[in-house]
């Protein structure tokens, strides 16, 4: 028997988004954040640079709006970027009030604003160069001090339950979701009269990643199976600078470096970024990442180099405390030397399409944070937009739930039925399939794009779909198993809308189609779901 938990709302994550939806919720209703690990673990944690917001009395909203529209390649909803940044500088007086340590200059009362690529003004509010730890450790010390906010880590959610999956008449509504407890290996129910899916992004379906392990595209996968759209899923960041290290993984190397005067060089130590824009290391992400990246090809060398040891060292350190250190730690000193750099997968700008108020195609279902697609970013974000976003989205979403009262129904949800599965005594094919599919998602849907490459990616994940679905429908699940899922199905989505341009603008970059067409949109997918294949997700893996 599944155990069964009732709350008003689940929010499933507690990155910035998740929680700053629950902090505006917990006074009036009872709040269940689940998490996948830890509570603090997400992409949150690891921000470094900061949040931009309208601060400075030299900026304004207009050119913050135009900076958005520019660095998304004029593929940005206007719409929704005039309202984040309208929204902006209210945004940062709630994380000041809930007490995240904003860096300030010196004893003086105003915070510091830091500049980092395709922004025309100081903008960047941040906590040094550990934004997203800071903004991370307050939030949930305040949640965890919060009596209706319910913590639940450890538990992987699998699917979520809609009135369509049971087969009941009226519009599609989200009542509930099935959530993997790792500790216990037990399935449990969650009923709920609203659900956020606050996921973050899907930056591990590529082989080299800044993203931790979090960042598998759970939340827009369960989104697609239920019903929703999503939106410019082609669009994946290439941050331009990660540390190149065996030891480091992929460490980023925040842009405020280039913000505060970072030189991007060649092995033999010549700058070339005005080769490629007059805005030089501070053009946008896109053209930075796909400028080392020729380079990188042109040359046959593994990495370019990021130099500022031409900067004051003890400016270097005091500006950025965690990127030098850790930097110190594999060995490179970056007040003496310039330090290896590689283009790694960062962040999802397309997403669960949603309204303003960060619903979704499915009644009482929300998306918020790195999950969603507002419109916000269009063909390509813009640097510190992205926090931004979640907490601008959080706050709208809050707004629209504590002014609906309508009442909702309680539903019966039948248990978890795994009564047909046995354990698995060939894990190998999750790990295999896991590898397979982050290598040749790098290798043909990255940051240069082909006809040919996206055909190959394509008759691959088609038959890495099948193979998951059926073990699926075998096996006892696990996180393992249930990411895997994940990942395929964002990356079939990731495919899919890459296919369907047929220009190239922002992220999207590919050889058969160089240029950008006058007129475009976004690229919205909408899911197909055969009443049958509801009834199979609905309470069981068969
Ligand atoms: P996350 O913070 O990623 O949180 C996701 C949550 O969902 C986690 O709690 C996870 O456990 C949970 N979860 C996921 N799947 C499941 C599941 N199936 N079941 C249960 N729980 C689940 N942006 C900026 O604006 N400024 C920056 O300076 C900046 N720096 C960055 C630096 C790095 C290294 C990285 C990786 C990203 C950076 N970004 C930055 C991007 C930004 O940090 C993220 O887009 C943002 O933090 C996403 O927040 P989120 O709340 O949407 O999701
Ligand atoms: C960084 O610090 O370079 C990351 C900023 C971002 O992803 O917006």
């Amino acid at each position: 028997m599944s155990q069964h938990l009732h709350h008003d709302i689940v929010i499933i994550g507690a990155g910035a988004a998740g929680l700053t939806l629950a902090l505006e919720l917990a006074n009036e209703h009872q709040v269940a954040i689940l998490t996948k690990g830890d509570i603090s673990e997400g992409s949150t944690l690891y921000a470094q640079g900061g949040v931009a917001a309208v601060l400075s009395e030299k900026d304004t909203i207009d050119s913050h709006v135009q900076d958005t529209i520019v660095a998304g390649a004029e593929l940005g909803d206007e719409d929704a970027i005039r309202y984040t940044v309208e929204h902006s500088k209210e945004s940062i007086d709630w994380l000041i009030d809930q007490g995240v340590p904003f860096t300030r200059y010196g004893d003086n009362e105003d915070y510091h604003l830091t500049k980092e690529g395709g922004h025309s003004h100081r903008r960047i509010i941040h906590a040094a160069d550990a934004t997203g730890l800071a903004i991370s450790k307050t939030l949930v010390k305040n949640a965890l001090a919060h009596p209706n906010i319910h913590f639940f880590p450890d538990r992987v959610a699998i699917d979520l339950i809609t009135t369509q999956k049971l087969g009941l008449e009226g519009d599609n509504r989200v009542i509930g979701l099935y959530a993997l407890n790792q500790d216990s290996e037990q399935v449990e129910v969650f009923h709920a009269h609203r659900i956020a899916l606050a996921t973050g992004g899907s930056s591990k379906v590529y082989l080299y990643t800044s993203n931790p392990d979090t960042a598998s595209g759970d939340g827009i996968a369960m989104a697609w199976r239920a019903g929703c759209r999503v939106g410019n899923m082609e669009f994946n960041q290439f941050h331009p600078t990660c540390l190149y290290d065996a030891k480091a993984k992929t460490f980023l190397i925040s842009e405020a470096v280039r913000g505060e005067g970072g030189r991007l060089l060649l092995p033999d130590g010549t700058r070339f970024m005005a080769n490629f824009d007059e805005r030089g290391e501070l053009a946008p992400r896109d053209i930075v990442a796909r400028a080392i990246d020729h380079e990188m090809k042109r040359l046959g060398v593994d990495h370019v180099l990021l130099d500022i040891s031409h900067k004051d060292p003890e400016f270097i350190k005091e500006h950025f405390p965690t990127i030098y250190q850790r930097c110190l730690s594999y060995g490179h000193d970056m007040t003496q030397a310039a330090i290896p750099v590689v283009p790694a997968a960062h962040y999802t700008c397309g997403g669960v399409v949603v309204d303003q108020s960060g619903a979704t195609d499915v009644k009482d279902l929300y998306a918020i944070g790195e999950t969603s697609y507002t419109g916000l970013h269009g063909a390509n974000r813009l640097a510190s937009n992205s926090l931004l976003e979640c907490i601008v989205y959080a706050r709208s979403a809050a707004r629209q739930i504590l002014s609906d009262n309508a009442p909702r129904a309680d539903y019966q949800i039948p248990d978890w039925d795994a009564s047909k599965v046995t354990d698995s005594d060939e894990d190998v094919v999750i790990t295999h399939n896991w590898h397979e599919l982050r290598r040749f998602m790098w290798d043909y849907v990255g940051i240069v794009r082909t006809n040919k490459r996206l055909l190959r990616a394509k008759h691959r994940v088609d038959l890495l779909l099948s193979e998951i679905e059926e073990f699926y429908s075998n096996y006892r699940i696990t996180a393992d198993l249930l990411e895997l899922r994940n990942l395929a199905v964002v990356a079939d989505l990731i495919i899919q809308s890459a296919m369907a341009r047929k220009e190239s603008r922002g992220l999207h970059f590919t050889l058969d189609y160089p240029e950008k067409l006058e007129n475009s949109g976004p690229t919205i997918l909408k899911p197909r779901i055969r009443s049958s294949e509801l009834a199979n997700q609905a309470a069981s893996q068969h």
